[in-house]
């Protein structure tokens, strides 16, 4: 399973006082060091953490894979197109949210987002799609022309006990979904070294991506400590050395 650390929060901590640091093209220089398997970032539409030099300087710098994720407005495809980053992970946006909340709805906006695909792929981009464990989104990715969804863990970070059982249950049959129809399968959003095990003992799930809480421990612990721990935690519970919430994890 790949690692992806998204270092949007390393540019957060920038722009709270207008500083050049810390700079988030060096945390995923050590990120990618620290073993990650590739680099994430999203440009928002308001630019509140990662801006466009940003994104311009990891082009030139990332050595692994890099991760744009965006909105599907013809503002971010020109950014795709120029920047070429090798994926761009298309996601639903409003201003007024903290973070993203929710998949993207690619049965409702299926002429839109099949456009931007296109418009990627013309530019050798692949498109991944974030969406809910849900089979019709997943096969509406498909017709569009993504490689890849990814799938949105934040609901099954939130449950507890057994509506964690059940949102698990969903993700995996949505993730066998996503294979049987050829797609590659991430999931992201929510995940700590804490919940991550479970989600790292799906088979069909071969990417995560990882930003608030990596970037938070990077700050106690340097991120260099933080990246390897989850990477461990992801490889333990991968191979079956992971034992569960129940029995160690605080979930
Ligand atoms: N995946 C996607 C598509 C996201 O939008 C985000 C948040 O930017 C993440 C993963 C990472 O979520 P978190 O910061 O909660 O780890």
């Amino acid at each position: 399973m790949r690692l992806h650390v998204n270092v949007d929060h390393v540019a957060t901590v920038r722009n709270a006082r207008g500083t050049p640091y810390p700079d988030p093209v060096l945390a995923a220089q050590l990120a990618e060091l620290a073993g990650a398997d590739g680099i994430t970032a999203h440009l928002r539409e308001d630019r509140r953490h990662i801006v466009d030099d940003d994104v311009v300087r990891l082009r030139r710098s990332v050595t692994t894979l890099l991760n744009l994720e965006l909105a599907a407005t013809e503002e971010m495809l020109a950014v795709a197109t120029r920047v070429r980053p090798d994926v761009v992970t298309l996601v639903p946006e409003r201003r007024e949210e903290r973070t993203t909340e929710g998949g993207l709805d690619v049965c409702g906006g299926r002429e839109s987002i099949r456009r931007f695909v296109a418009g990627c792929a013309g530019a050798g981009v692949e498109t991944s799609l974030f969406v809910e464990a849900e089979a019709r989104q997943i096969e509406a990715a498909r017709a569009v022309g993504a490689v890849q969804v990814e799938l949105h863990t934040g609901t099954f970070c939130e449950a507890r006990g057994v509506a964690r059982e059940r949102e698990l249950e969903r993700l995996v049959r949505a993730a066998r979904v996503g294979v049987e129809l050829g797609l590659r399968v991430a999931a992201g959003h929510g995940l700590n070294r804490q919940n991550v095990g479970p989600i790292a003992r799906v088979a069909e799930i071969t990417e995560v991506n990882i930003g608030h809480s990596v970037i938070a421990d990077a700050v106690l612990i340097g991120i260099d400590r933080a990246v390897r721990d989850l990477a461990h935690a992801i490889s333990a519970a991968r191979h079956g050395a992971w034992r569960g919430a129940a029995t160690g994890g605080r979930g």
